[in-house]
């Protein structure tokens, strides 16, 4: 069982790194021949920066378009970033300050998750015209996380795993080389869905993570009349014909 686990997580991490690395030099070098950014728009790069950060941060535009959709998504997107920042350490010999000091509120994260991943799926389910729309991969993506995150809370607050065990193995596998795993069924259940996670991630929607930066209507600084903006292709065109 060790094996198998430390093979997979092997494998997905090679696949999720080498995954995203050529989804993110694709998003790179796309060009976005036009300037569009949806005004109002910041006229400084700066004031580009302060967008995007209030966009990560804070989904001002999601803010705009759907107060129900944004509470949920914003509760569910906060509460994995307090998740992960946790998870770090069972990767970590001596976790960080920080990590330590965000622990007992981590903990209790499990449940942001939880319910903001159910008020998403259940407006999937039903409201009519979201509904319509929405593939198995929606419903997937949302199921597969809603596991995760009960098997965490199950690990957490009930059925409890030999967390020290669980660090071993991580740090030896980081290593690589293989220890024993403890043997525990939510445990098992919480890995395998993970593993997945970071297989489907570099294919699936989840791609909007990094997607997100690569967003030309957000992107960029709306200075049309200051700075001419060229495409790299016409850019070449016109020193090639000045030539
Ligand atoms: C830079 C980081 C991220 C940002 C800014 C971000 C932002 C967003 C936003 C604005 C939505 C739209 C909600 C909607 O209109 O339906 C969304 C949906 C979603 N995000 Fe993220 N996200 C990030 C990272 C992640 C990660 C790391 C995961 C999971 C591992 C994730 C999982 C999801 C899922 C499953 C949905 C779909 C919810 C649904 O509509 O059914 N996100 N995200
Ligand atoms: C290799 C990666 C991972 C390992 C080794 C791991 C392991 C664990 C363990 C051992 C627990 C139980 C903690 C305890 O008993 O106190 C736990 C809890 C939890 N895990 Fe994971 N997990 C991983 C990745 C993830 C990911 C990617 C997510 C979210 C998408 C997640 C979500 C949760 C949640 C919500 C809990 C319950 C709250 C908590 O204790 O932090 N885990 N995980």
């Amino acid at each position: 069982m060790s094996t198998f686990f430390a093979l997979l997580f092997w494998f997905a991490t090679a696949v999720i790194i080498i995954g995203l690395g050529f989804k993110i030099r694709q998003y790179w070098v796309t060009p976005a021949p036009l300037k569009i950014p949806t005004t109002p728009a910041p006229t400084t790069k700066s004031g580009v920066v302060y967008r995007m950060a209030k966009e990560v941060i804070v989904f001002e535009s999601l803010f705009k378009s759907n107060k129900w959709i944004w509470i949920f998504g914003w509760i569910f997107h906060m509460s994995l970033f307090l998740v992960l920042a946790r998870h770090l350490r069972y990767f970590q010999e001596q976790p960080w300050f920080l990590v330590n000091v965000i622990q007992p509120f981590g903990k209790y994260a499990a449940f942001g998750m939880v319910i903001g991943l159910l008020g998403l799926l259940v407006r999937r389910i039903v409201v009519d015209r979201v509904r319509y729309i929405s593939s198995p991969s929606d419903f997937l993506m949302l199921i597969m996380l809603l596991v995760i995150g009960f098997s965490g809370i199950v690990m957490s607050f009930f059925i409890h795993t030999d967390i020290i065990a669980v660090r071993e193995f991580f740090l030896n596998w980081m290593g690589f080389s293989i220890s024993e795993l403890p043997f525990s069924v939510p445990l098992m259940v919480h890995l395998s869905l993970v593993a997945l996670l970071m297989i489907v991630f570099p294919f699936s929607k989840l791609l909007h993570a990094p997607g997100v930066f690569f967003s030309p209507t957000r992107n960029q600084v709306d200075n049309p009349r200051e700075q001419r903006h060229i495409a790299d292709w016409a850019a070449k065109l016109e020193t090639e014909n000045k030539g």
